[in-house]
């Protein structure tokens, strides 16, 4: 098993891992304050033309607290996408446990894959059909969801007029209308200029500060995001090789940065 060296946050403390999960066919919920776990997870596929086994995720253990914001980083290729994949149920494990709260919304990178009706106040709605809700509860819900993402004001504009990041940020709002518990957020800030990507940043920030029932996950390359996050990730070749809080992880990153442009130079 792989056991990732912890950090202990001083007043959120990160449980054991894996001692919640004991069986891949548990439907009810992790243990109380946890919000997304995986326990020894693997993954790999079989590419066609040299009929082989090719591994990409070789164990990964995870354990993210109910109502935290974390960030999953790593080299390109090391997993991260496949992993949060995992998580959000749009793959499976080749073996592992897996157990995310419900409801959950998984982001994607590309904000033009994310809105597909034609105003703001439509698409936020979008997913709120499959709930027998009144016209008042709809409104309400997306009011709400919009303020959490600081979008009020674009309520009744048109998709095709927002920038990148204001489309991932109705993607937010969509799935904050739908009450989502988890967020799994792929590299939202790849295409944004900088303005867009803070934008997008503080608003699960705020979307998290505003509900204690929200947890998030972001996959980032972007080291200075990280202070907004409770806690993060380290993955390399498809392992997690250490998680705790932000500026410890970053720290690690940083003098790996520095290991790494020494031995180069
Ligand atoms: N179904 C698949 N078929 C072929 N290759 C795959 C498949 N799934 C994942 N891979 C490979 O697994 C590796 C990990 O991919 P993944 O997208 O998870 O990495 P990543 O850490 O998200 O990378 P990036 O930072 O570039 O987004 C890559 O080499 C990818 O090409
Ligand atoms: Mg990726």
């Amino acid at each position: 098993m792989n056991l990732p060296s912890l950090t202990y946050f001083p007043q959120k403390l990160v449980p054991p891992l894996c001692s919640a999960l004991t069986n891949s066919t548990r439907s009810s919920g992790t243990a109380d304050n946890i919000a997304i776990e995986g326990c020894n997870l693997k993954f790999s596929f079989t590419a066609t033309r040299q009929a082989k086994v090719v591994p990409v995720l070789r164990d990964c253990s995870l354990r993210i607290p109910s109502g935290q914001f974390w960030m999953l980083l790593g080299p390109n290729g090391c997993g991260k996408s496949t992993l949060l994949k995992i998580l959000a149920g749009l793959l499976n494990p080749t073996s592992g446990i897996v157990h995310v709260n419900e409801p959950k919304s998984f982001v994607f990178q590309n904000p033009d894959h994310q809105v597909v009706m034609p105003t703001v106040d439509a698409d936020v709605a979008f997913g709120l059909g499959k709930f027998s809700l009144t016209n008042d509860e709809v409104r309400s819900r997306v009011s709400r969801a919009l303020h959490a993402v600081g979008l009020s004001d674009y309520e009744k504009r048109s998709v095709q007029t927002l920038s990148g990041g204001q489309k991932q940020r109705v993607a937010i709002a969509g799935a904050l209308a739908e009450a989502c518990k988890v967020l799994l957020l792929d590299e939202l800030t790849t295409f944004l200029d900088e303005t867009d990507q803070v934008g997008v940043i503080k608003a699960v920030r705020n979307s998290l500060d505003t509900s204690a029932e929200v947890t998030a996950l972001w996959v980032t390359h972007r080291l200075e995001e990280l202070e907004y996050a409770d806690g993060a990730i380290y993955m390399e070749d498809g392992k997690v090789v250490k998680y705790g809080d932000a500026a410890s992880i970053r720290s690690f990153i940083e003098a790996k940065q520095s290991e790494y442009l020494s031995n180069a130079y």
